[in-house]
Order: structure tokens, then C-alpha cells, then sequence
């Protein structure tokens, strides 16, 4: 009698062991899509951002007039974007978009400055929504102001 292993065993269960190692393939093969879809995704997502909600050209409450005072501001919601509303020092209002033109950081008024300025990269823009210095290359989409009542109303301004 021989004592040396029986090797044809090994090779008789290797096609018992295939719907095993064939489960496996499955498993690692889905784990490695779902791997590449959760890294694909947010970029496509960047590379295709959804269509937000637009206003439109309804007006929205920007603030009530007792909110503000001379040379200050406040923001507000403009559809899915921030909006900024100054009073003046002499008492006028304007309201712009709040989203600076260079690469979206949300913009502010700044008191001591009379201006309207991005902290990303200090861009300055006048009260009109120019923009006077830094990186920015377009001015703030201005936003036409209306008072009903005590409340300050915006809205996008209607073309001629
Ligand atoms: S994002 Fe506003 S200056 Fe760069």
C-alpha cells in the first residue's frame, strides 16, 4: 500500500469548490463597483451639478424696513442663492446677489469700508455691485428694490 498523499482527490473536488470561488469573483467584483460608482458619483454630481430652483422674476421679502439701519446690510434667501441687501448711509437701498462673480463665496458689506467685499480672495465691489478690485471679473447681478409698507421687497430686474 502506498502511504503518498492521494492528489486526484484535490483535483476531483475542484469542481465542488467553483460555485464557491465563482460566489467570490461575484462579491469582490460587485465590492469593486460599488467602490467606482461611490468615488464616480460626486464627481459627476460636481461635473453636472441639478438645475436649482429659480425665483424667477417673483419678488421676495428681503427684510422690514425697521431691520436695518443707515450703512448696514442683511442677507437674504434669493431662490436657492444668498442675496444681499445694503442700506446706504444716505438712507437708499440696493440689493444684489450675494455670490461673488469670482468663485462663489458669499459676499458682505463692509461698514467701515462703504463697500461690499468677498473674504475669499478680497474682492471689493461698490454699492452698485461693480467690481472695483481683485479677482472678480463681472459685477453682482443687481436686484430691483420695492417697499410695500413697512417691508422691502426684491426682485430681479425686468428687462427693457
Ligand atoms: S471668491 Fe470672491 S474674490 Fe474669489
Amino acid at each position: 500500500m502506498s502511504s503518498a498523499p492521494d492528489t486526484g482527490a484535490a483535483v476531483r473536488s475542484a469542481p465542488a469548490n467553483l460555485p464557491r470561488r465563482h460566489f467570490v469573483n461575484i462579491l469582490l467584483g460587485t465590492g469593486l463597483l460599488a467602490s467606482a460608482a461611490s468615488f464616480l458619483y460626486p464627481v459627476l454630481r460636481y461635473l453636472v451639478p441639478p438645475k436649482l430652483p429659480d425665483m424667477g422674476d417673483d419678488a421676495v421679502l428681503a427684510a422690514h424696513i425697521s431691520e436695518l439701519k443707515p450703512n448696514t446690510a442683511t442677507t437674504f434667501r434669493f431662490g436657492a442663492r444668498p442675496g444681499l441687501l445694503v442700506e446706504t448711509a444716505a438712507g437708499e437701498y440696493r440689493a444684489m446677489s450675494a455670490t461673488c462673480t469670482h468663485l462663489g463665496c458669499t459676499v458682505q458689506y463692509r461698514p467701515d469700508l462703504r463697500e461690499i467685499w468677498c473674504p475669499c480672495h478680497n474682492g471689493i465691489y461698490d454699492l452698485n455691485g461693480r467690481n472695483i478690485s481683485g479677482p472678480p471679473p463681472r459685477p453682482l447681478e443687481a436686484f430691483e428694490v420695492q417697499i410695500r409698507g413697512g417691508d422691502i421687497f426684491v426682485r430681479r430686474k425686468q428687462e427693457a
